[in-house]
Order: C-alpha cells, then sequence, then structure tokens
C-alpha cells in the first residue's frame, strides 16, 4: 500500500518540533516544545543533549501516536537540526561527557583569536569556506577534549563519539548503531574540506581533534539507519538530514543557481544557491555546502545577521512601547515612512557583511516630530537593511542579481517589514503557503530517497506562493535611504572598544 506521510524533525535552538507532511507537502500534525536554555558564565550557552534527545523523541511519538493517523502509513523521517551545536558522548554508554555547547557559545573566542594571530585564517577558509569563529563545532570540541578529565585520552582510544545534533539523534534512534551525519552539518565544524568532501587530516591536527570520534559523513538524502528505540512505538526509516538554514533553502525549492531564502527569526540566516562550484567570499561570507542529493552537490553563500526579530521583541520587553510583536504592523503603519530616522540594530554587535562585535544599536535622525510609529517602522527597517546588505555582499561575490527573494521564519507575518524588503532591494519577495520550510525541506530531502516524492519536478510542481511582494517605492528614494541607513551604520560601528 502507499505510504501517506513523512515525518520532519526540527530540532532547533529553543524547541524540538516535529510536523507530518503529506504527499502535497501539507501539514498534517505538527508538535513542539520549548527546552531548558543554560547560561553558566556570561558568554556561554550549552543545552543538556539528554533533554535535546527526550524532547524531541516525545514530540515525534506524539506524532506517531496521534489518533488521527495510521503510523504505518509514514514512510520515512528527515532531521534538520541547529547547526554547529557540538556534542561528545561516550561510544559504549551513550552518555554525554559534557553538556552541548551551543553555536551562540563565545567560550572560545580566544582560542580563535590564537589561531587568527598565527595567520591561519586563509588556509582554514580555502579548505572549509568558513572564517575562523566560535561559532563553528571545531574549537568547541577541542575545548570538551581539554577540560573534561581524561577526555582527550579517551578521545584518542576511540571511547567517545562527536556529534553536531543531527548525529546525536539518529544515534540515540538507532540505539548506537549508526554514528553518521550528513555534508551540510559537516560543513559547519571547520573540519570538513568542503572541496575533497573529507575530514581534512590538516585541520584536524590544528584544531587537535582525533579521527576516531568523528561521524561517518552522508548525502541529505539516503538511508542513515531506523529508529529502532523503544521510546518510539513505529520503526521509521531515517532517510534526510540536513542543518537548518540549509533545509530552509531546500524547503523553499532554491534549487537553481542564485536563488536564496532569508529566515526571519530571532536573527536572520541569507542563504543563496550558487551552484556545483564553490563561490569564495571577498566579503565576509561562508561558503558552505547547500546540499548532496541524488549524487549532485550544491555549494551556497550564507550571511548570518544576529538581529532581527529580537529588534521587535526588544521594543516589547525593553522599551516597552510595544504589546506584541505582531503589533508593530499596525504601530508602524500609523506613519507613511520612517521620518528620518534610523534604527542599527547591532545590539549584540553585527553579522555579516560588517561582521563588529563591537559596535552597538543606534538610533539616530530623532526630531521633535519622531513618534512611536517612526521608531518601529525604524527597527522593521533596519531588519531589511541588514538583509539587503548581506544580499548586496551575496551579489558583488557572485556576480549574480537577485530577481527574487524567497522568505520564511515568524516575523514574515508582518507585510510592512515584507514590502520594504522588496522596496530596498529591489526584487520580488515570495512568502510562501507553507512557512514551516526549514521542516519541509528535511521532509523532502527523506522523501525523494525513497520514492515517496518522485523527482524535484514534482516537487516544483506543488509548491505555492503565499503572496509576492514586488517593489513600490521610487527607486531614487530607496537609494537615498540605503546611503542613510550607511551612514548609521557607521556611527554604531566600534562603539565599546
Ligand atoms: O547556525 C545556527 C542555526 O542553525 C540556528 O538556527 O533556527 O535553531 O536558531 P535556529
Amino acid at each position: 500500500m502507499e505510504k501517506k506521510y513523512i515525518l520532519a524533525l526540527d530540532q532547533g535552538t529553543t524547541s524540538s518540533r516535529a510536523i507530518l507532511f503529506d504527499k502535497k507537502g501539507e501539514i498534517i500534525e505538527l508538535a513542539q516544545e520549548e527546552f531548558t536554555q543554560y547560561y553558566p558564565k556570561p558568554g556561554w550557552v550549552e543545552h543538556d543533549a539528554n533533554e535535546i534527545w527526550s524532547s524531541q523523541v516525545k514530540m515525534a511519538e506524539k506524532i506517531v501516536s496521534s489518533t488521527n493517523i495510521n503510523a504505518a502509513d509514514i514512510a520515512a523521517m528527515g532531521i534538520t537540526n541547529q547547526r554547529e551545536t557540538t556534542i561528545i558522548w561516550d561510544r559504549n554508554t551513550g552518555e554525554p561527557i559534557y553538556n552541548a555547547i551551543v553555536w551562540q557559545d563565545r567560550r572560545t573566542a580566544e582560542i580563535c583569536d590564537f589561531y587568527k594571530d598565527s595567520g591561519y585564517s586563509p588556509r582554514v577558509q580555502n579548505k572549509t569556506g568558513l572564517l575562523i569563529d566560535a561559532y563553528f563545532s571545531a574549537t568547541k570540541i577541542k575545548w570538551i577534549l581539554d577540560h573534561v578529565k581524561g577526555a582527550r585520552e579517551r578521545a584518542q582510544k576511540g571511547e567517545l563519539c562527536f556529534g553536531t545534533v543531527d548525529s546525536w539523534l539518529v544515534w540515540k534512534f538507532t540505539e548506537g548503531k549508526v554514528h553518521a551525519t550528513d555534508v551540510t552539518n559537516a560543513s559547519r565544524t571547520m573540519l570538513y574540506n568542503i572541496h575533497t568532501l573529507e575530514w581534512d587530516s590538516e585541520l584536524l591536527d590544528l584544531f587537535d581533534v582525533p579521527y576516531h570520534i568523528l561521524p561517518e559523513v552522508k548525502s541529505c538524502s539516503e538511508h542513515f539507519g531506523d529508529t529502532t528505540t523503544d521510546e518510539i512505538s513505529t520503526e521509521i526509516p531515517i532517510t534526510g538530514i540536513a542543518g537548518d538554514q540549509q533545509a530552509a533553502l531546500f524547503g523553499q525549492l532554491c534549487t537553481k543557481e542564485g536563488m536564496a531564502k532569508n529566515t526571519y527569526g530571532t536573527g536572520c540566516f541569507l542563504v543563496m544557491n550558487t551552484g556545483e562550484t564553490p563561490k569564495t567570499s571577498k566579503n565576509d561570507l561562508l561558503t558552505t555546502i547547500a546540499w548532496s542529493c541524488n549524487g549532485k552537490i550544491n555549494y551556497a553563500l550564507e550571511g548570518s545577521i544576529f538581529v532581527g526579530g529580537a529588534a521587535i521583541q526588544w521594543l516589547r520587553d525593553g522599551l516597552g512601547i510595544l504589546r506584541s510583536a505582531a503589533e508593530s504592523e499596525e504601530v508602524a503603519l500609523t506613519v507613511s515612512d520612517n521620518g528620518g530616522v534610523y534604527f542599527v540594530p547591532a545590539l549584540t554587535g553585527l553579522g555579516a557583511p560588517h561582521w563588529d562585535q563591537f559596535a552597538r544599536g543606534t538610533l539616530i535622525g530623532i526630531t521633535r516630530g519622531t513618534n512611536r510609529g517612526h521608531i518601529v517602522r525604524a527597527a522593521l527597517e533596519g531588519i531589511n537593511y541588514q538583509v539587503n546588505d548581506v544580499l548586496k555582499a551575496i551579489e558583488a561575490d557572485t556576480g549574480l542579481i537577485t530577481r527574487e527573494l524567497r522568505v520564511d521564519g515568524g516575523a514574515v507575518a508582518n507585510n510592512v517589514l515584507m514590502q520594504y524588503q522588496a522596496d530596498i532591494s529591489r526584487c520580488k519577495v515570495v512568502r510562501p503557503k507553507t512557512l514551516e520550510t526549514t521542516a519541509l525541506g528535511a521532509a523532502y530531502f527523506a522523501g525523494l530517497a525513497v520514492g515517496f516524492w518522485k523527482s524535484l519536478n514534482e516537487l516544483h510542481e506543488q509548491w505555492q506562493e503565499d503572496r509576492v511582494f514586488q517593489a513600490k517605492l521610487f527607486a531614487s528614494k530607496a537609494l537615498k535611504n540605503v546611503g542613510e541607513w550607511k551612514k548609521a551604520v557607521d556611527r554604531s560601528k566600534s562603539w565599546v572598544e
């Protein structure tokens, strides 16, 4: 009998989600649970790996045992995950030897400075596409091996396993039978050579990481193993894995060179498919693997923005001028434009393409006529300008002009935000019907591997737009505003140095 569903797990930074999709790519069931964040010291962020597992398996089981569906109708499972977050566990007992060190954690910033000052940046960028930074897994692994008693010795003896969250979940779902990851997650470790598609021995030496702790690297769309663990009542093949931003790119079906998506979450992640050969950035963007699927590898350029929707949360919680984030649209519409006010939301420094950790939030252009509407509008526009800066950097790197930006994430419900993106970026902004594009991407990878969907064409045929935003603002006005934003950004830089 033909199976009806694909189960996608989206293990994110703040919550574990499970979503069931049908053949049309529509959501049938969704379960979500938040889990604990630990901040043991300033700049440190940890998760309990066992809680990641227990919350994730609970959500999966909630769907599998739902009375609305027959579990036997689930064809396969796909996993997508917060990337770079680092877990090391005991190969025999399956117990983590330390909490998961989360991608946001800055404890290894000094170690990274050492590597940068020693001149390793070009070498690392050439091999991995990444800029040396505490963001990636390599120095987090090194830190755990250097700080947990006996860990380095045990790692050398092959007694420990390292994994990003996908690996950890696969290990748990298969009861320790499979220690594997996919190329997209591997490409965020700063240990994986994105050209040779292998763990790189020179980088392993550089970052003191023993080869035996690493998972096997597979494509995004193939059989990883079957769920045999007791917590889940049915055996389901795991046939898709991708890091969350790459999964969203695939879920948005940005399958051709030059297609790009932006996720408007707490921060923003803009990723452009750059085709089958990696493009090195001259503008401090990351080159990364978009996916490997059906024997083909695609690369991408990525820019991360630290504060996106978080700027609106700050207006709500810090400044208290909004009752809810959703209210920002209504309040922004009380004014016809920003009234000359610019808000650079560099609340935790600036990410791509500015990379200034000493920049700070800047609100400028205020006059006696400025009101709440102008400030809210300036905050929304501040998100748009940052996205536009990354888009222009990607265009400069690739020589490609973006005709269309596909969007997802919580904030895309805000029509003012979407319209202004089209106005200043001078491209179509396309909001899809299914906004769960991250989970959808993982479902697509899993479904393609088992023939649930036969081809990319089938996916393109069913993918639907919700609304398209086209530029309405005069080009000259957009240009003038972008120029003023640039001046505001310059003022925000190097503030706390
Ligand atoms: O690189 C970090 C990213 O994968 C985290 O995404 O959606 O869990 O915040 P998210």
